[in-house]
Order: C-alpha cells, then sequence, then structure tokens
C-alpha cells in the first residue's frame, strides 16, 4: 500500500489536475462587457438583461423571467409577490445557506425548520407535514448542491393544504425533474448568480413562474414599480395600490456574462453530470463512502458542489471526515473540503435572528450528516476529463485503505 502524501508519500496527482478557474472567462465576453461599457447603457431593463429573462424563460420552459440583484431578494421578493408576511409561517430546510431562512424574516414571516432526508440532502418530505399548522403558507425546498428534493411528494402535500411551493434553485441551474425544469414545478423558482455558482455572474438572480400575474408582480417589486421592459422615467402603468416595491435590479454587464454561460449550459451540466456518475459509482463502492443520492425523478442532474458523506464507524480511532478530506487534498484533490456551510442554517456563525423570530420542527439527520459526515468537491472538479475523474476516486480509495478500521 502507498504511503498517504499527507504523511509525505508521493501524491496521486503528481502534476496538478487541470481544473478550470471559476467562474468561467473568455475574450469574447470580455470584449462584449468593453461594447457595454463604451455604449453608456448599463441598466434599466436593457437589452441583455430583457434578452437573458427571455431566453432563460425559453431554456427553462418557464412563461416569464425576472432578473434580480441577487438570489436572496429574489426569495423575498417571491414571498412578497404571493403575499406571505407578518403571522405567516413558511417551512424551509434545516441545512441550507442562510438566506433560504432569512429572507422569510425579512418578509415579516415565519422560517420553520424541517429535517433533510438521509441520502438527498433535501427537504424530507415525510417530516413537512407535521410542522403545518394554520398559520403555514408556503414551504421552501432547496435543491441542494447535486440533488433534488422531491418535488412530486412536495408537491402533493401544498395541494393538500393550500400552500404555496417556492423552489430554491441556487445550486439547480439546468436540473431537471421528469423533464421539467428546477424552478417550473411549484409556483415561483429562484436562482442565484452569486459568482461560486454554476451560472455565475459575480452576484445576481432571477424569478422564474409559469403564472403571467405573479409574473408581472416579481418584475414590477423588483424594479421600483415599474411594468416589465420600461424606459427610465417613464412608467406607463403605475403599480397597485400597496405594491411596496424595491430597487433589486441587475446591470447589463451581469447579464451578458450571463447569457453568454446560458449557452453552454446543457452542454456543460450534462458533462458534468456524466463525471458525477463516475465517481459516484466509483465512491460508492468503497465501504463507508455513500454520495449523495441525485434526486428520484431527476431526468437531469445540475451541480454545485460534489456531496458525499463519510461513515464514522467506519474510520480509524481519532480520523473524521475532516481529517480524512484533509488527507485526500494532500493527494492533489484541492477542491475537496469538509461540511459544506459547517452548521445547521440556524447555527450558522453569520444567522442573527433571535429565537423567538423562528422554529426548528426537526433537525437530527441533517445534524448528525453535517456535523459528522458531510464532505464537499467544487464544481470545477467535475470539468475534468475522464481520466482525471478516475484519479480523484484513486485518491479516495487510497485514503480509505489507510484510514478505515
Ligand atoms: C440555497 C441558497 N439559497 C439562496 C442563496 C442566496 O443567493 P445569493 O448569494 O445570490 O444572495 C444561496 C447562496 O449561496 C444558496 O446557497
Amino acid at each position: 500500500m502507498s504511503k498517504l502524501a499527507i504523511n509525505g508519500g508521493t501524491p496521486v496527482f503528481e502534476t496538478a489536475a487541470k481544473v478550470p478557474a471559476w467562474p468561467p472567462a473568455d475574450p469574447e465576453t470580455a470584449e462584449l462587457l468593453k461594447e457595454i461599457y463604451l455604449s453608456h447603457a448599463w441598466s434599466f431593463y436593457g437589452k441583455h438583461e430583457v434578452a437573458f429573462n427571455e431566453e432563460f424563460a425559453a431554456y427553462t420552459k418557464a412563461a416569464s423571467c425576472a432578473m434580480m440583484a441577487n438570489g436572496t431578494v429574489t426569495l423575498e421578493v417571491a414571498m412578497q409577490a404571493l403575499g406571505i408576511g407578518p403571522g405567516d409561517e413558511v417551512i424551509v430546510p434545516a441545512y441550507s445557506w442562510i438566506a433560504t431562512g432569512s429572507a422569510v424574516v425579512v418578509c415579516g414571516a415565519t422560517p420553520v425548520m424541517v429535517d433533510i432526508e438521509p441520502d438527498t440532502l433535501c427537504l424530507d418530505p415525510k417530516k413537512i407535514e407535521e410542522a403545518i399548522t394554520p398559520k403555514t403558507r408556503a414551504i421552501i425546498p432547496v435543491h441542494l448542491y447535486g440533488s433534488m428534493a422531491d418535488m412530486d411528494k412536495i408537491m402533493a402535500i401544498a395541494a393538500k393544504h393550500d400552500l404555496f411551493v417556492i423552489e430554491d434553485c441556487a445550486h439547480a441551474h439546468g436540473s431537471e425533474w421528469n423533464g421539467k425544469h428546477a424552478g417550473t414545478i411549484g409556483k415561483v423558482g429562484s436562482f442565484s448568480f452569486q459568482q461560486s455558482k454554476t451560472v455565475a455572474s459575480g452576484e445576481g438572480g432571477a424569478c422564474i413562474t409559469n403564472d403571467p400575474e405573479l409574473g408581472e408582480a416579481l418584475g414590477r417589486i423588483s424594479h421600483i414599480g415599474y411594468q416589465y421592459g420600461a424606459v427610465q422615467g417613464q412608467a406607463t402603468a403605475p403599480p397597485p395600490m400597496g405594491m411596496i416595491s424595491h430597487n433589486y435590479r441587475i446591470t447589463e454587464f451581469q447579464a451578458a456574462i450571463l447569457r453568454s454561460q446560458l449557452r453552454t449550459l446543457r452542454a456543460d451540466t450534462e458533462f458534468r453530470a456524466r463525471n458525477a456518475e463516475i465517481l459516484r459509482k466509483r465512491l460508492n463502492a468503497i465501504p463507508g463512502i455513500r454520495v449523495q443520492a441525485p434526486g428520484r425523478c431527476a431526468t437531469l442532474q445540475g451541480y454545485y458542489q460534489f456531496a458525499f458523506m463519510i461513515d464514522p464507524a467506519v474510520l480509524k480511532e481519532g480520523i473524521a471526515t475532516k481529517d480524512f478530506c484533509a488527507a485526500v487534498r494532500a493527494e492533489g484533490v484541492t477542491g475537496c473540503g469538509s461540511s459544506g456551510w459547517g452548521a445547521l442554517m440556524y447555527r450558522h456563525r453569520l444567522w442573527s435572528i433571535p429565537e423567538n423570530l423562528y422554529r426548528v420542527a426537526s433537525f437530527e439527520t441533517a445534524e448528525d450528516i453535517v456535523k459528522n459526515k458531510l464532505g464537499t468537491m467544487s464544481l470545477s472538479w467535475l470539468m475534468l476529463s475522464e481520466e482525471e475523474i478516475h484519479k480523484v476516486a484513486d485518491a479516495f480509495e487510497k485514503v480509505m485503505a489507510e484510514y478505515s478500521r
């Protein structure tokens, strides 16, 4: 057995893996950004914003898309457009980025945290109903990392209790459930284009919907009340009285970058999904490692991270998942890290919301996985050649051979 690189042995990747820089950049988009700069037309329903809205709606087969400043305000605007506010409760997964819950608080409503499934790591439909009260108005499933929440079951629960479903698709660009793009199954789909994301423009977000009236409201609320496509200073039709709106606009620079990435999204998603399948098969064959399961009805799976779980019972005494990941990194898989965001949403360091403003309904599975088992590998590691993907798996095998009991 070869000595682990962390102990001075030769790493599996003797020469560095060819990991593409993220987010991607290309000369044509750089030229386009210069053109926009020199055009003096930088914002306000500009040609790239309008074009991206149309192109992303066409890509996802939604009736409309409204670009916004980021994937946090998209959640806020979605709830506001649906009339969710003080006195209402919204079900969210106990494990997600803090924005999924804090956006609910910003709307004046109460996030109710519900546990995740042990395989997909997404909101557990079996635990939703026990968290529903007469105040519940909506469910926000998060399609986490590289999986999709069980939309069939969640939609059935929502229909039974007359609840809205807002899909948090911040990690799910390109994902499809039974052929339907993520974000088009619930009432609204909310996307983030922050720079770590699968489709990225530094900052940015969008809501998609198939409800024309809602689509109009999403556009107006995020564009200080202006109707879709309006020219600055020329509001032809005023917003309805009581529709309190914001300036959550995006710029032309961001929209142009996103348009260029959208052109390759399908091919890139398929490429990453193929690599993820190879890795999944190889890693699932290692006793003690279990890769996050893809969405049960995912016909195409988009990836934001490649997540896996290590069973602490198979590791030698004194070795934890974080040590395992450090040893894999030393083998040259530098994108391998332990534990995602490191804590449940309401235990994250940046969670500053007092206990009386949220409710925890269930969390045991999420807690166990996040505390003891979770590891992730960043998106750009799924962009390697097939040969290098096999070397990534070799690194996991090598470390487990040394670290298992
Ligand atoms: C699940 C989830 N929802 C929402 C967001 C918020 O997106 P943004 O950073 O664009 O505000 C993120 C960001 O990481 C996220 O991971």
